[in-house]
């Protein structure tokens, strides 16, 4: 694949700490790429005043009658909606619906997810807690590729961080995403670059 400028859409349903993230490193001229569109399943998200404030297209997405998935009537708006803004990259960021293949298909290799766990632990909802509750020494984030499983993906990057004594899931969280807002600009500047390749499970990263 060649290095190309990124045209990303973003999916999320809360604040866009990560969203903030990407913007940033493009904002500083470290990431080839433009985000043009934010949508959110949550009507009043952060991340859409967060979008709006830097003038980037951002609306709600109407996903009813599914609680937990991008499914039906309203995946099809979504990808319309990506489509129509020239979307050629799809960045999960703190996206809390399952995405169908519908959209997998409509952005083949091309939807990306930051999920807070070293995958393949602690898949699903509030990874930290997880990770906390079960006693993890060491707890990260992952970045991947989308595939129809939950949090299945064959993985870009991964950053881990300490467990420490006394940690609460407010305090893990927090420094699991410090390395979220390094890990996902890295792994979207890798894409940019032409420099990743998927190899089964397996993604191979040129030149490292
Ligand atoms: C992030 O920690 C992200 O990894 C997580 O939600 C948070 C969103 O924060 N995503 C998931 O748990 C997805 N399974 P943000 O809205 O500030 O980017």
């Amino acid at each position: 694949m060649d290095s190309a400028t990124l045209r990303i859409g973003v999916l999320g349903s809360g604040s866009g700490s990560n969203m903030q993230s990407v913007l940033d490193a493009v904002l500083a001229g470290t990431l080839d790429a433009k985000i043009c569109v934010v949508l959110s399943d949550v009507a009043d998200a952060k991340i859409l005043d967060r979008a709006r404030d830097h003038g980037i297209p951002a609306q709600w997405l109407d996903c009813a009658p599914y609680k937990t998935k991008l499914d039906g009537e309203a995946e099809r708006a979504c990808v319309r909606v990506l489509n129509s803004h020239g979307v050629d990259t799809v960045v999960l960021a703190g996206f809390m619906r399952i995405v169908k293949p519908g959209l997998l298909a409509a952005f083949p290799n091309r939807v990306l997810n930051i999920h807070p766990a070293l995958l393949p632990a602690f898949p699903g909802i509030a990874a930290w807690k997880q990770a906390l509750d079960y006693g993890a020494k060491a707890a990260g984030c992952t970045v991947h590729f989308v595939d129809e499983g939950t949090d299945t993906g064959p993985i870009i990057i991964q950053k881990a961080v300490p467990v420490l004594e006394g940690d609460t899931p407010e305090t893990l969280h927090a420094r699991i995403q410090v390395q979220e807002h390094l890990a996902y600009p890295e792994a979207l500047r890798l894409l940019s670059e032409g420099r990743l390749r998927v190899d089964g499970r397996r993604v191979i990263i040129a030149g490292c």
